[in-house]
């Protein structure tokens, strides 16, 4: 399979403090990787660095062939590679179908919404389908057509999770890093969310790097996990045996490791 994403030699200080310590990712295309790691081990800086929003002290990355290393966010996200983040970033004034036609770019201007529906539905670049249309087949895909009208801010905790992570698929990713996608989110609703994303890209055949701390998760929807520590890479690859790796024991799952159910041993 063809590598879509090259990050090479990846180093990053703050301070004293090295977050990204000589790290090296090739990712594959349409791949799902898993990013597992205790606090502070550096996962959200690798995400960071890939999408722009913190620039690497040295190294390189290279998407789709190209350099996208010194790129801004916004141009790493016009070529496809998006993003969700830790804490969902949402607007507590708009509701859930406000955010989609947000995200799909449409400019409400000084008439607000009525203006944006008195003026006829703009076709959204990329979609050839009007936006709201666009808005309301991704809201169904997440599940999210039930809370449409409502406000951000009264939205259940995973609901809001679904919401960021829908408002990403509206560019239409080749990469998608998810950061967190079931933090704050009960034990019970994490297997759902993550179906309901994992088909939702699958459909539009996108690769994802999901963050994730429930061994669990990572286990069942990942096929490959690279596990961080102190900035480094410790082990990279099939689940069952990065998550029996001896360090990544020792320094990411503790004793709180559920078996894996896939993948192979490493020796
Ligand atoms: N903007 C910043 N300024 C200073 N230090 C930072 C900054 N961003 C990250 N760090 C530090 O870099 C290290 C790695 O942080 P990072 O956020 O990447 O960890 P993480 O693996 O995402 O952890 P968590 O699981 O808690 O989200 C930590 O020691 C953190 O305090
Ligand atoms: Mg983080």
């Amino acid at each position: 399979m063809a590598v879509i994403l090259d990050a090479r030699n990846l180093e990053k200080r703050f301070g004293a403090v090295t977050a990204a310590n000589c790290v090296n990712a090739a990712i594959e295309a349409d791949s799902v990787v898993g990013l597992i790691g205790t606090n502070g081990a550096g996962k959200t800086t690798f995400i960071n660095m890939i999408t722009g929003y913190l620039k690497p002290d040295s190294g390189s990355i290279h998407f789709g062939g190209n350099d996208i290393t010194k790129l801004a966010p916004r141009d790493i996200t016009r070529l496809g590679i998006c993003r969700s983040f830790q804490i969902p970033q949402l607007y507590s004034s708009l509701t859930v179908f406000e955010h989609m036609l947000m995200g799909l770019g449409v400019v409400l201007g000084n008439a607000g919404l009525g203006g944006f529906f008195s003026s006829g539905e703009p076709l959204v670049p990329g979609h050839h389908a009007p936006a709201g249309e666009v808005a309301e087949r991704i809201l169904e895909r997440f599940g999210l057509s039930e809370y449409r009208d409502r406000n951000a801010q009264v939205l259940p905790g995973g609901v809001r999770k679904l919401l960021d992570i829908a408002l990403t698929m509206v560019a239409k990713p080749k990469i998608l890093l998810l950061d967190e996608p079931t933090s704050g989110v009960s034990a019970s609703e994490k297997f759902g969310i993550m179906s309901m994303v994992m088909e939702a890209v699958k459909a539009e055949g996108a690769t994802v790097l999901f963050v994730e701390h429930d061994m669990e998760v990572v286990s069942r929807f990942a096929g490959r996990v690279m596990a961080f520590y102190d900035g480094r890479i410790i082990a990279d690859g099939v689940p069952g045996a990065v998550l029996e790796d001896p360090e990544v024991k020792r320094y990411v799952v503790g004793g709180a490791l559920h078996k894996p159910d896939t993948g192979g041993a490493r020796a």
